[in-house]
């Protein structure tokens, strides 16, 4: 049994009940996890608060060290983390591979921001006067994270938190609360002060709406679905919280005539289908100039049939599970939407029954999908993609811009002039040129506009904006009453 970890202790849920993780590719049980109740929140956030004084007063470069040994331990344990992420989540492994990478990478560079978490100092208006802003910590901060991405994402949220300062009190998805825990484990043994990071393991939502609730959690970062994120944000908007959402995508990629065909194929293959479609920043909708639409979606329907499904612990295997029954019938669904809508199946549209063990989806390619169509503009999360023609890079870029959601988007193009034109006008928080939709490095800011968000980005120097406030300060060394806005007067006057 998997335990939950709260001020240091390593405990059952107060009601002494379990959950389990499922395997997706096999149905088998991962392991057994506490369930968390309101009354272990409350626990968690009071370890959390407790611990606040200190760890905000530990000098951010020692805070940063703690975080290189969390990246060290990492690296050491990549392999073994990778195996239990496949198991859990069903992503092949190579993928959980990179997905355990981007912990890693995002460990040293938030460990680095130990001795930077830069402010500035600006001139003043009055002599012998001192301004400076300094970046101050939030305090205790929730952290609720999604199942696609188990271990980058909360990664994404945890170190900048804690390398600012705050304490945290993590929820994992319920689909790979194991992950948390492993998680957990890494910090502990990385010698991070009991109850700067707390992790609580619950399906449904008491225990995360009491969390977000909590008077004592100041800030609250969170990805996973619009619904959730939405009635987070309303619940902190009325306690005057401050939230940070990463929500759905409808990402596309565009392939205009003078593309790199081979590249472009192969580049959407791993965007549309790698991870089973479920990232945000998944290609859902392929956005294709006619002179090169045919022959492209004949190259896409030939290479989409060698995809190999199956376990992802399989090195073989090119494409992993759904994460559940649910999300694969979603999926299913989808697609019955999109041929009642006039779009027709080119390969896919079926459950893949794999001996009744798992939750498989044949990759899907739709035809002939106008931008209006449901399944060009709802966020599906599955292996399904839509093709859509059109005449000219400005049409395809407005096809692009003309969704509810605005995460990542990409053109294929050898014309500079086309490329730069797209950097500018597609609206989306990422673009790529030349490449898939997927693929973020940590370095830069993570996020999207519309309805992804609201307005935050994760990663970079960006990500520590949601878990600082400024600060600023006046020193006023000339040992007489300055007023500002006023006594400046008699610098220009006399
Ligand atoms: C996500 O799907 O929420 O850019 C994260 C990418 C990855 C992260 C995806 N580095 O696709």
């Amino acid at each position: 049994m998997y335990q939950n970890y709260i001020g240091g202790h390593w405990v059952n849920g107060s009601g002494n009940a379990t959950f389990a993780s499922i395997n997706p590719a096999n149905e088998d049980v991962v392991g057994q996890v506490a369930r968390a109740e309101a009354a272990d929140v409350e626990a968690a956030v009071e370890s959390a608060y407790r611990a606040f004084d200190s760890w905000r007063l530990t000098p951010a470069p020692r805070r940063g060290e703690i975080l290189y040994s969390v990246a060290q331990i990492l690296k050491d344990r990549k392999e073994e983390l990778s195996q239990l992420l496949t198991r859990e989540m069903g992503k092949v492994i190579s993928e959980a591979r990179g997905d355990v990478q981007e912990a890693i990478d995002m460990a040293f560079f938030m460990a680095g921001e130990g001795r930077r978490l830069l402010g500035y100092t600006a001139p003043v208006e009055l002599p012998n006067k001192f301004g400076m802003a300094v970046r101050e910590p939030m305090g205790v901060c929730a952290i609720i994270t999604p199942w696609n991405f188990p271990i980058a994402v909360p990664s994404w949220k945890i170190f900048p938190a804690l390398i600012a300062g705050n304490t945290v009190v993590y929820k994992p998805s319920p689909e790979t609360p194991i992950l948390g825990i492993e998680f957990a484990k890494v910090f502990e043994e990385a010698g991070l002060p009991p109850g700067v990071m707390n992790v609580i393991t619950a399906p449904g939502i008491e225990a995360g709406q009491a969390l977000v609730r909590h008077a004592k959690v100041r800030a609250i970062s969170f990805t996973g679905s619009t619904q959730t994120g939405t009635t987070i944000a309303g619940e902190a908007g009325k306690l005057g919280k401050k939230v940070a959402l990463e929500m759905g995508g409808k990402n596309a990629i565009t392939v205009v005539d003078d593309a790199n065909f081979d590249l472009a194929v192969d580049a959407i293959l791993w965007s549309a289908f790698g991870t089973t479609g479920q990232r945000c920043t998944a290609c859902s909708r392929l956005i294709l100039q006619k002179g090169i639409a045919p022959k492209l979606k004949e190259a896409l329907v030939e290479r989409t049939k060698k995809l190999r499904l199956g376990d992802g612990l399989l090195e073989t295997t090119d494409v992993g599970p759904l994460i559940n029954r649910a999300a694969r019938d979603k999926v299913h669904e989808y697609v019955g939407i999109g041929q009642a809508e006039g779009a027709r199946v080119l390969i896919g549209g079926k459950i893949h029954e794999n001996g009744g063990k798992g939750f498989f989806y044949e990759p899907t390619l739709l035809d002939g999908v106008a931008p209006k169509m449901r399944v060009a503009q709802e966020e599906i999360f599955g292996p399904v993609l839509s093709m859509i023609e059109v005449g000219s890079l400005d049409e395809a870029i407005q096809v692009n811009n003309d969704s509810a959601y605005g995460l990542s988007s990409s053109i294929f193009t050898e014309n500079v002039n086309a490329a730069f034109a797209a950097m500018r006008d597609l609206a989306t928080g990422i673009v790529y040129i030349n490449h898939g939709t997927t693929g973020a490095e940590i370095q830069f800011p993570f996020g999207g506009t519309r309805g992804t968000g609201n307005g935050h980005r994760e990663a970079g120097q960006a990500g520590l904006e949601v878990f600082t406030e400024w600060k600023s300060i006046y020193i006023d060394f000339s040992g007489r009453l300055q007023r500002a806005q006023i006594d400046t007067d008699k610098l220009v006057n006399g």
